[in-house]
């Protein structure tokens, strides 16, 4: 069978797992239109690879009228919505901007999108909308229960998505993918916080004693998985994307000090973070069964990798951590940067 070759427009496509997805679609062959605002978060450095193959916007989401001329001018079939502010941590000391484009954002943009009667919108939500599990794994149908003021934005954004389906028909399908790991995050993230301190030979602080579980998925399992539902879901339908790779924090900074030959003595455990959730844990059959969607990157290999990655672009990482410690000095002092 010939594969269907789609005009996709993707928000956030500057982001960690927004940019991994145009890599893989322009790769697939499929044409690609990338609106990012370019936050501090957003950068397009990581589309470098597939430069001159997408065209760019930097556009906030939530500019109506931008992203209606966008749509006019462009006409894609599909939109994937990747944008968004992310960061737990800063959700609890801000939400402002959490509500702005998480909420509001996602509102205009599905206006637009019922007006030019765009034919697949793919809403990426996340695993933290259902709130934490002591045991057993979340079902696509379980009930809504986010705890920080993120997977509340999140949250709210998912039941948007859900009335547009039910009261227009419109043509929306929900991810909820887990804790995403792999190169270019930005290094207010667990992961990457760990191996910059790790190289460096600083602390590392872990909250309370780092017994949290959190289920990881490299971003190109991540990408192949949003792929195929934009190929293959059903309309109406939510999905979850989970590895079924469950792992404690602090197994994890064990695993990336062992890879970088640093002592354990580095860990630091500092106060929790307010109403951490304690685990998460997605059953993935659905998407499994139906969507023949499976991940293929081993952890311990996809954390090697991930190391060795950032070992390699160092600069890169090392800017990163720079541009933030200026940036937030004036807003606020970070304790502790979350997993995700
Ligand atoms: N990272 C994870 O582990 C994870 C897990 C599950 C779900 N998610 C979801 O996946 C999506 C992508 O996450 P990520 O980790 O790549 O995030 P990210 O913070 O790396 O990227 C977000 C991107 O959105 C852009 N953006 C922010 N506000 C915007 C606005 N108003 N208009 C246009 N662009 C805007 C930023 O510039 C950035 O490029 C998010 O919706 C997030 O909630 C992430």
């Amino acid at each position: 069978m010939r594969k269907k070759i789609y005009k996709i427009l993707v928000t956030g496509g500057a982001g960690f797992i927004g940019s991994e997805f145009v890599r893989q679609a322009v790769k697939q062959g499929h044409q690609m239109v990338v609106v990012d605002k370019l936050t501090y978060a957003g950068d397009l450095a990581r589309l470098k690879s597939v430069q001159g193959k997408f065209v760019f916007y930097k556009t906030d989401i939530a500019d109506l009228q931008k992203v209606m001329i966008i749509l006019k001018k462009e006409r894609p079939r599909a939109i994937v919505h990747f944008a968004a502010e992310s960061h737990v941590d800063r959700s609890i000391l801000d939400a402002s901007e959490f509500v702005y484009t998480n909420i509001g954002g996602t509102q205009q943009l599905l206006t637009a999108s019922r007006e030019m009667g765009i034919k697949r919108f793919i809403h990426v939500s996340t695993d933290e909308v259902y709130g934490e599990i002591s045991r057993g794994k979340f079902k696509e149908h379980f009930p809504l229960n986010p705890n920080s003021p993120y997977s509340a934005s999140k949250a709210s954004a998912d039941f948007l998505v859900k009335a547009y389906i039910h009261t227009f028909g419109f043509p929306a399908i929900i991810v909820r993918p887990s804790n995403n790991y792999g190169p270019w995050q930005f290094p207010e993230k667990f992961i990457p916080v760990i191996i910059y301190k790790a190289i460096k030979n600083q602390k590392i602080p872990v909250y309370a004693k780092g017994l949290n579980v959190r289920e990881w998925l490299h971003i190109s399992d991540c990408a192949r998985a949003v792929l195929a539902t934009l190929e293959l879901g059903q309309e109406g339908e939510i999905y979850n994307i989970g590895s079924a790779l469950e792992c404690k924090n602090i197994t994890l900074v064990k695993m990336i000090l062992k890879i970088l030959a640093r002592s354990q003595h580095l860990i630091t455990f500092v106060k929790d973070r307010p109403g951490h959730d304690f685990r998460y844990a997605l059953d993935s059959h659905k998407i499994q069964n139906n969507l023949f969607w499976k991940p293929h990157v081993d952890f311990e290999e996809g954390i090697f990798q991930t190391v060795q990655w950032y070992q390699e672009n160092f600069t890169w990482l090392e800017r990163k951590v720079k541009f933030l410690e200026n940036y937030w000095k004036q807003i606020y002092k970070p304790t502790h940067e979350g997993e995700r």
